[in-house]
């Protein structure tokens, strides 16, 4: 397949073909993911909570962002590799903004960056689109905001946080923007934004209408500790259950001795066992 372009994929809203995202943080599962024909991986700030064990996304920092990218970037070739800024790296000066984008750019290798924000944060997405970078809007539900928001709660819900909601990703789309996500908006304000935006937009709790569905990794897989069930998400396999029942299995052969059999290990030449045990 052609590698997936920023113009491909608003081609692909144009054309009402879904954008399929899946969030990735290392070598393998984004090798799977396009392997599976993903369309776009985001290197999510998530890899706090579901690969650091972290009960937010807040203490994620631009090294680790740019460590798990560069995984990310050297397992693919086709699929569209989109980075998130993490918490207070694109709100001090633009200057500092501009170093963490440059940086997530060039070490990391991704194709584009994703914000958190409305119109707080339209300044540094002019700023960066300026640059050649391109730059996927979130709002809704953004984790980096949850103490503010004070949880995870589903977002527009009166006429002027709708109203609001409208505004922002309309902003978003004039300060550059080639994709917005919206994170837990209902399905009618999802539907009334995505009808009103010229760039596609990417779902999570935000129903069937945005141009596209990201789902996180772990969570669409069932990898890692077993969490109380989120609505938005549909889990397509059990990896946690397989990984746990391959090591169980392991650790009963080794005790009960039947790992390793002949087949895995190394058999010296009868003469040379005589001479050694003399
Ligand atoms: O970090 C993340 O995984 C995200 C998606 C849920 C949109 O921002
Ligand atoms: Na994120």
């Amino acid at each position: 397949r052609k590698p997936i372009t920023t113009s491909k994929l608003k081609k692909m809203k144009q054309d009402g073909e879904k954008i399929t995202v899946i969030t990735a943080y290392d070598y393998p599962s984004a090798y799977l993911a396009e392997e599976a024909g993903i369309d776009v991986i985001l290197v999510g700030d998530s890899l706090g909570n579901v690969v650091l064990g972290y009960d937010s996304t807040l203490p994620v920092t631009i090294e680790d962002m740019i460590y798990h990218t560069k995984a990310v970037t050297r397992a693919v070739d086709t699929t569209f590799v989109v980075t998130d800024m993490p918490f207070m790296t694109y709100h001090g000066s633009l200057e500092t903004t501009m170093r963490n984008a440059a940086r997530i750019m060039q070490e990391g290798l991704a194709k584009a960056l994703k914000l958190e924000g409305g119109l707080e944060i339209v300044q540094a997405v002019e700023a960066i689109t300026s640059a050649g970078i391109p730059v996927m809007g979130h709002i809704g539900l953004t984790p980096q905001s949850i103490h503010q928001i004070g949880g995870f709660k589903v977002q527009g819900k009166t006429n002027v946080q709708a109203q609001k909601l409208l505004d922002e990703a309309k902003a978003l789309e004039q300060a550059g923007a080639f994709a917005v996500v919206l994170e837990l908006v209902t399905d009618e304000i999802a539907a009334w934004i995505t009808e009103q935006l010229s760039i596609p937009t990417i779902g999570i709790g935000a129903g069937p209408t945005c141009d596209g569905q990201v789902l996180v990794f772990h969570d669409l897989l069932g990898y890692g500790p077993e969490t109380a069930p989120k609505r938005f998400v549909k889990t397509y396999a059990n990896v946690g259950g397989m990984i746990k029942q391959g090591i169980e299995q392991y650790v009963k052969e080794v005790k009960d001795r039947s790992f390793p059999a002949a087949e895995h290990s190394f058999q010296a030449n009868q003469e040379l066992v005589g001479k050694l045990y003399g």
